[in-house]
């Protein structure tokens, strides 16, 4: 009854839907349509694909649900979570370090998110009809280029997360979600048909799909697995923090089962689209951070009624942006409300003032822009993970690891190999992938 009691004074998810909406709205995002083709485009291909799907059944399933059970038992922020769990331990670090990474990440994912909102008018005066590939490059360039309108276009859309988070999380976060998401897959379908059937669409279908190994370095490896983080809001509290608003009759493996599988669906139905059409356009598929504002209005030239399309394309993006990056802010402002007792608009205005502040460094340099990416999908977010199975495996005991994963009154039948997952499979694959990436080991 304890944790009903602490339910009822916390805000929760009303409904199975709500719950995977919400989590699948924090997954899906910018890092399926955007991060996920430029950095497979980066690394090769299909090589890339494989080793990220690889990565997401072996260890950011394992890693999604043991954030959910660790937010869920404690009822707190990711912080509060490791201190109530771990009562005189250090593994509050753990929490600290997803705090601090949530800060990272909104800094330039508010930055991509401002482009996308930019897109949304660009497709709206009708601006990328009759392009070809070079001049819809130049757009990107002079858009990213300018001083001014970046930062501004960043500023409004962290003030819309920030009014959002305000108000709340089921009121905020559950409503947009429901209706809108597939809506976008819709959309992402019809792309992907017309980007299959435009001439020399094989070639990406091949980039994609046929893995050259011979294109993998430690590096890749290791971009590999920080894109799986980053595209399931791993590492650094997101799922421990809605994981806490989940209800007890709520199933945590299916939530996370289901989260996963539509975001992998999503990223790779993403790639789809893009791939096709960067080789039938002539693009190179390592251009960077633009591939997908090149190709994506290539695509919209090409189709029946693509005006609509575009449009409708850009706004929902947009919108699954922010389903992310609420979530991202919210992890920030549940350890504010709750550890350092600041009410719920104080701590969302000055999370999101900082995080505005580190956006307008990363909205006018590149350089900046890249290492945050970097550093957040690649180190934090993996070592994040790691601390968080091991944590869960090697710490919580059995015994309140099989009661929190059968608290709906299931069995839950994939226990028995879920503890050795956590135990030994994730976290040694995390380590060594994690000291081959940064050169420490050398396979
Ligand atoms: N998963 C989000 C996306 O793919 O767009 C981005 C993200 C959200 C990353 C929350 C990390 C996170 F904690």
């Amino acid at each position: 009854m304890a944790d009903n009691n602490q339910l009822n004074s916390r805000d929760s998810f009303s409904s199975k839907f709500g719950v995977i909406a919400a989590a699948a709205g924090s997954a899906v995002g910018l890092g399926n349509i955007w991060r996920f083709p430029y950095v497979a485009g980066e690394n090769g291909g299909g090589a890339f694909l494989l080793l990220n799907l690889a990565f997401i059944l072996a260890i950011g399933v394992p890693v999604m649900l043991s954030e959910l059970l660790i937010g869920r038992k404690a009822q707190l922020n990711i912080f509060g979570a490791f201190r109530k769990l771990a009562p005189g331990k250090p593994w509050y670090l753990v929490g600290l370090m997803g705090v601090g990474a949530a800060f990272m990440i909104l800094s330039f994912y508010a930055v991509v998110a401002g482009w996308t909102l930019e897109y949304s008018f660009y497709a709206l005066r009708n601006e990328f009809a009759g392009k070809s590939a070079e001049e819809l490059s130049l757009i990107f360039d002079k858009l990213t280029g300018a001083t001014w309108r970046p930062v501004v276009f960043m500023l409004i859309f962290m003030a819309i997360s920030a009014l959002i988070v305000r108000s709340g999380v089921k009121k905020g976060i559950e409503r947009y979600t429901k209706i809108l998401m597939p809506l976008l897959l819709v959309i992402i379908i019809g792309l992907a048909i017309r980007s299959l059937t435009l001439e020399g669409a094989y070639a990406g279908l091949e980039f994609l799909f046929r893995p050259d190994f011979s294109a993998i370095d430690a590096n890749t490896v290791l971009e590999a697995l920080g894109q799986a983080f980053f595209s399931l809001s791993l590492g650094m509290g997101v799922m421990a923090t809605y994981g806490s608003y989940i209800k007890k009759s709520e199933s945590l493996g299916q939530t996370a089962i289901s989260v996963s599988l539509t975001d992998t669906f999503i990223a790779v139905l993403a790639g789809v689209a893009i791939f096709p059409a960067v080789f039938a356009f002539g693009i190179e598929p390592g251009a960077g951070p633009g591939l997908v504002f090149v190709t994506l209005p290539g695509i919209f030239n090409q189709m029946v009624g693509g005006y609509f399309f575009a449009v409708f394309f850009f706004v929902l993006l947009v919108i699954a942006a922010l389903t992310s990056s609420i979530s991202l802010l919210e992890v920030v402002v549940a350890y504010f409300v709750e550890e350092l007792k600041m009410k719920r608009p104080v701590a969302t205005w000055v999370a999101a003032g900082i995080m505005s502040l580190l956006g307008v460094l990363c909205a006018l340099n590149g350089a900046i822009f890249n290492l945050f990416d970097k550093t957040s999908s690649n180190i934090l977010l993996p070592l994040g993970g790691l601390f968080i199975v091991i944590f869960v495996g090697w710490f919580l005991g059995k015994r309140v690891v099989k009661a929190e994963l059968e608290a709906d009154g299931r069995v839950a039948f994939y226990f028995k190999m879920f503890v050795p997952v956590i135990r030994f499979l994730a976290p040694i694959a995390i380590a060594l992938v994690f000291l081959n990436g940064i050169g420490l080991l050398k396979f």
